[in-house]
Formats: C-alpha cells, sequence, structure tokens
C-alpha cells in the first residue's frame, strides 16, 4: 500500500500554503554555503509543485521572501534574486505545459527591475493554466499587506467610492493581495520553527498548521502527502460543535 491510498481525495485541502524554512541550515550543516541551501531549495519547489498536482491542490502559495528577508546581508539577497528569476525563467514552459498559472503576492516596487520583469513574462505566459494555481509570496508580509489595504479602503472613502457603514470583513479581503484566492485551509512550516513570521495572519484565521523538521531542501512528495494526511484527520469546527 502507498501513501497515496491513505489520501481521501474527496478532502484535498483546496488551499495549501508552506513557509519554506531551513535552507540555510541545511547547507551550514553540510559545510556549504547557504547559497547553496536556497539553490537546492529551488529543486524542492519543482518537486513539490509535481505533488501538488497530482493530488489536485487548486492552489498552492509558498513564502519564498519576506519583508524582513530584506534585512539580511546584500550578497544573500542579491544571490536569492538571482536564482529565483533564472528559475522562473527556466520553469515557464514547463509550468505552461502543466496547466499551472503563476501569481505573485508581495511589495513588487522593491524588488530589482530585471527580477519583476521576469515575473510578469512569467505571469503573462502562464496566464491560462487551469489546473493548479501557483502563488508566490515575494517581498511579502501579511502586517505590509494590511497597512497597504487599510490606505487603499481610506483613499476610497475619502474618494466617497467607499461608504465607512459598508466596510465588512469581505471588503477587507477584497482589498488584501489575496482577494481573488480562498483563504488557506493547510499552512505547513518546514525547518523546524513554529512561528508564522508575518504570513497571511488574516488570511490564516481557520487555517490548520502543521509543523515538521524537515528542512525545506529535503522536503518531498511524501512529506507534503503527510501533512495532507493529517489535516484530514483534524476537525474544523470553525467555531462551532461537533455535529
Ligand atoms: C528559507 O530558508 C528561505 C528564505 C527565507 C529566503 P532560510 O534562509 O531562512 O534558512 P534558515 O532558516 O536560515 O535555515
Ligand atoms: C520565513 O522564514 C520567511 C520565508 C520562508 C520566506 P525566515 O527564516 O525569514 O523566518 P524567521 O526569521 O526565522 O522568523
Ligand atoms: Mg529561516
Amino acid at each position: 500500500m502507498s501513501i497515496f491510498d491513505n489520501i481521501d481525495y474527496t478532502r484535498i485541502p483546496t488551499h495549501t500554503a508552506i513557509i519554506m524554512d531551513g535552507n540555510g541550515r541545511w547547507a551550514t550543516n553540510k559545510g556549504l554555503e547557504r547559497g547553496e541551501g536556497h539553490r537546492e531549495g529551488i529543486r524542492a519547489i519543482t518537486r513539490v509543485v509535481e505533488a501538488a498536482s497530482k493530488i489536485s491542490i487548486k492552489y498552492l502559495t509558498l513564502y519564498a521572501f519576506s519583508t524582513e528577508n530584506w534585512k539580511r546581508p546584500i550578497e544573500e539577497v542579491n544571490g536569492l534574486m538571482d536564482l529565483m528569476v533564472y528559475a522562473i525563467s527556466q520553469e515557464t514552459e514547463n509550468l505552461k505545459k502543466n496547466g499551472v498559472k503563476i501569481n505573485c503576492i508581495g511589495d513588487m516596487n522593491r524588488l530589482p527591475e530585471y527580477a519583476s520583469n521576469a515575473l510578469k513574462e512569467c505571469i503573462y505566459q502562464t496566464r491560462e493554466g487551469e489546473k493548479l494555481t501557483l502563488i508566490i509570496a515575494l517581498s511579502y508580509s501579511s502586517k505590509w499587506e494590511l497597512t497597504d489595504a487599510t490606505r487603499k479602503i481610506a483613499n476610497d472613502v475619502t474618494k466617497g467610492d467607499l461608504k465607512i457603514d459598508d466596510i465588512s470583513e469581505e471588503t477587507i479581503s477584497m482589498y488584501l493581495t489575496t482577494r481573488s484566492i480562498p483563504d488557506p485551509d493547510l499552512l505547513i512550516r518546514t525547518g523546524g520553527e513554529q512561528r508564522i513570521s508575518n504570513f497571511m495572519l488574516w488570511q490564516c484565521a481557520y487555517a490548520e498548521f502543521y509543523f515538521t523538521d524537515v528542512y525545506w531542501p529535503e522536503f518531498r512528495e511524501n512529506d507534503l502527502f503527510d501533512a495532507v494526511i493529517e489535516f484530514q484527520r483534524r476537525e474544523r469546527r470553525f467555531g462551532k460543535i461537533s455535529e
């Protein structure tokens, strides 16, 4: 019996999000430069996108670079940008072929121009993908997103396009970068830390959290399936009581 048989295909988490952590420690433990960990991390992304597709996850968000990550040494930041641009350009055709549509959330204004251009091109090329939407959270943080949304709401109120009394939870959701994306059902964090690190604070209100010690470069198909199986064991009550 394979792990596949343990998955309930009627209860796949529609939106799975992953905080991909542990690249640096994986490399350091092996006596390698941190950059090697990021390189290996790209391979893990390819594996996990395929695995998510296999079990028909519809939305997969990968937290790739946080607003706070801009504070890392410039060499690491530049190395990461180069790697991401390279990976995106290399993978575009493959993603297109496999029906994967790329979306990006985060403060794109902070990205170097060559990186945002590469991303825009990939988003355009893959726009018709219908099997899986792959959302890359890049230069993203939830506090940045909520601040930005608040500014836009205030602006629309000032202009008279929005009434204060009409502001509901749905309105706020509509002003976030995730406006057309359902909230995550399952949030996985690799690398052993048990924290949210400024990721989708609003959207994860009812997400199921799954923490694993596996460093991101070592994360494989079966690790994703284990998380999904654990998710399926949970009872999601949304504040109500068991039936
Ligand atoms: C995650 O791995 C990748 C990014 C945050 C860009 P880290 O680089 O945070 O790896 P650790 O946590 O230092 O091991
Ligand atoms: C979270 O990892 C951000 C990403 C995975 C992109 P970090 O390594 O930046 O988080 P902290 O600093 O350990 O909280
Ligand atoms: Mg980390």
